[in-house]
């Protein structure tokens, strides 16, 4: 027998289970259905996010900085560590354990919010009238009749031809979160994200890490100041990046993997690892939905097509996340949810696709929202930039570590702020006032009249917006 909803979610990642969360608050009987399945078999909502992305990685990134201090860092502050030991098996059993606290989480916030949950493969069957037939598979056949349908199956990596991931010795982020024991040699292709925070946690763990890179330019997307010195603290802290790389032949035969290559200037090259990370994108989950069945329309990039409201092309049909254009990020398929969930309900949902903010999460921490100054210089903006050294900053020399700045671009005319670029401690945590103020559409003097804690790191966010006015007091 059908069961009926307003609203059925296809994918419980961050942007399927909160769309349910919000339309379940907003009074609509709300199902989802998600198929991620724990070792045993049973239910793991939370998607790529929750269980090989965003919360295992920073679990390991925590994990391996602790080492790493304790090796190194702890020394200056005269704490002397003798007789240090690591035990992979137990870092990732934590890190497992983490993981499975966010499942529980969401299982959890199902039932008390109302959503009804299930456990399988979603797909289209049908149009039923002004709704949709969804066929759920999995341990029990069921077919929800739903009002309107959300669209959130995320993405999955992308597969460089020759180098198939076997997840032993190919790893992709799933296998990469998963090594057993530290690689002597750990090649990256790759130097993305992923690339840069796997590379980093297998680094400070022992790995001697080689990343290779296709564009010419590193981090490319970044604000070109903070590309430039993240590249020379990576490779300070013992990263071998190489860029500019054209990758031939892969060879895997079980125990290392052997990628020959071309380098910056066309010299043939080639390295053998004990394990390849390849993580050169990912791409859009469309496959298992049998949208066809209902004639659901894809983009050219195979994204499900969507407008800026995230409508896909037939009525009463949504899309979120990573399975939509836009840049894949945790946050902003959790706010394409919410905002999805309340124009079903009637609502006026809003995304501000200019305030979404980005963090790498490598030690310094990169963080940015808003346009950089190449992208300014490339929009013909006129506009002043201000930034401020950590190195000055009194709360950044107490925790010993000075590296990197903040750097605020504001228009030259209005003084609106139009970009915050941050590499340094806690910069993931720092921008967040960032955020806020570009929501509000402050100004740098906002910023620079407000009062902030001393002695904090936020000071140097303040000190960045005087510096704009050419005040900065402690630089
Ligand atoms: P997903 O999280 O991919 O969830 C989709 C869910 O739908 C999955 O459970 C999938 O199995 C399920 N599904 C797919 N098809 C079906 C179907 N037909 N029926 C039923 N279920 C289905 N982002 C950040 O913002 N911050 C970070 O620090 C960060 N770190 C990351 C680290 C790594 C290693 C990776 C790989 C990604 C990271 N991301 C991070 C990106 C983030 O994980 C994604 O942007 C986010 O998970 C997208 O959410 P989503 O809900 O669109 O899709
Ligand atoms: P990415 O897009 O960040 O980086 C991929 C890199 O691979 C690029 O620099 C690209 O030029 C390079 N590349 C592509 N093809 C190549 C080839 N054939 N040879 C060599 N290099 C090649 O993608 P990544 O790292 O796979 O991550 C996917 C997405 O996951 C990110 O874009 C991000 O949206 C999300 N993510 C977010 C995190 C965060 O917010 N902290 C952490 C990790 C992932």
């Amino acid at each position: 027998m059908s069961k009926n909803f307003d609203v059925v979610v296809i994918g419980g990642g961050p942007g399927g289970y909160i769309a349910a969360i919000r339309a379940a608050q907003l009074g609509l009987s709300t199902a989802c259905i998600d198929d991620w399945k724990n070792e045993k078999g049973g239910p793991a909502p939370g998607g790529t996010c929750t269980n090989v992305g965003c919360i295992p990685s920073k679990a390991l990134l925590q994990s391996s900085e602790n080492y790493e201090h304790a090796g190194h860092a702890f020394a200056d502050h005269g704490i002397e560590v003798k007789g240090l030991s690591l035990n992979v098996g137990k870092m990732v059993a934590r890190k497992d354990a983490v993981v499975k606290q966010n499942n529980d989480g969401i299982l959890y916030l199902f039932k008390k919010n109302k959503v009804s949950f299930f456990h399988g493969h979603g797909s289209f069957a049908k149009a039923d009238g002004g709704g949709y037939e969804i066929k759920v598979s999995g341990a029990a056949e069921e077919i929800l009749v739903a009002k309107h349908v959300i669209i959130a199956t995320g993405s999955s990596p992308r597969v460089l031809p020759g180098a198939e991931f076997d997840e032993k010795s190919i790893l992709s982020n799933i296998g990469a979160l998963a090594i057993d024991a530290v690689p002597a040699r750990l090649g990256v292709i790759g130097a993305g994200v992923i690339g840069l925070e796997m590379g980093s946690v297998w680094r400070r763990l022992g790995s001697q890490v080689t990343v290779l890179e296709a564009l010419p330019a590193f981090l490319g997307a970044v604000d070109e100041q903070v590309a430039k010195e993240a590249h020379k603290l990576f490779t300070k802290q013992g990263l071998a990046i190489h860029l500019g790389v054209k990758i031939g032949a892969i060879v895997n035969n079980g125990k290392e993997v052997s990628v020959e290559y071309t380098d910056d200037k066309g010299v043939a090259q080639k390295a053998v690892f004990d394990k390849l990370i390849v993580s050169i994108g990912r791409v859009p989950n469309t496959n298992g939905l049998n949208g066809d069945a209902v004639g659901l329309k894809l983009d050219e990039r195979g994204f499900v097509a969507v407008d800026g409201d995230c409508r896909a092309s037939l009525p009463n049909v949504w899309a979120v996340g990573d399975v939509v254009r836009g840049p894949m990020l945790a946050h902003k398929a959790e706010e394409e949810g919410v905002a999805v969930a309340e124009r079903i309900a009637g609502q006026h949902g809003h995304v501000n696709f200019n305030t979404i903010p980005w963090v790498i999460y490598t030690s310094p921490e990169i963080a940015w929202v808003g346009r950089t100054e190449q992208q300014l210089k490339a929009d013909g903006v006129a506009y002043k930039a201000g930034s401020f050294p950590f190195l000055a900053n009194g709360r950044a020399r107490a925790l010993g570590d000075t590296s990197g700045f903040v750097k605020f671009l504001a228009d030259a005319t209005t003084d609106e702020i139009l970009g915050v670029h941050i590499i340094g401690p806690m910069a993931s945590e720092l921008i967040s006032e960032a955020v806020v103020a570009m929501e509000f559409r402050a100004s740098s003097e906002d910023i620079a009249r407000i009062c902030h804690a001393h002695p904090s790191l936020s000071e140097a966010t303040k000190e960045a917006a005087l510096a704009v006015d050419k005040r900065a007091l402690n630089f």
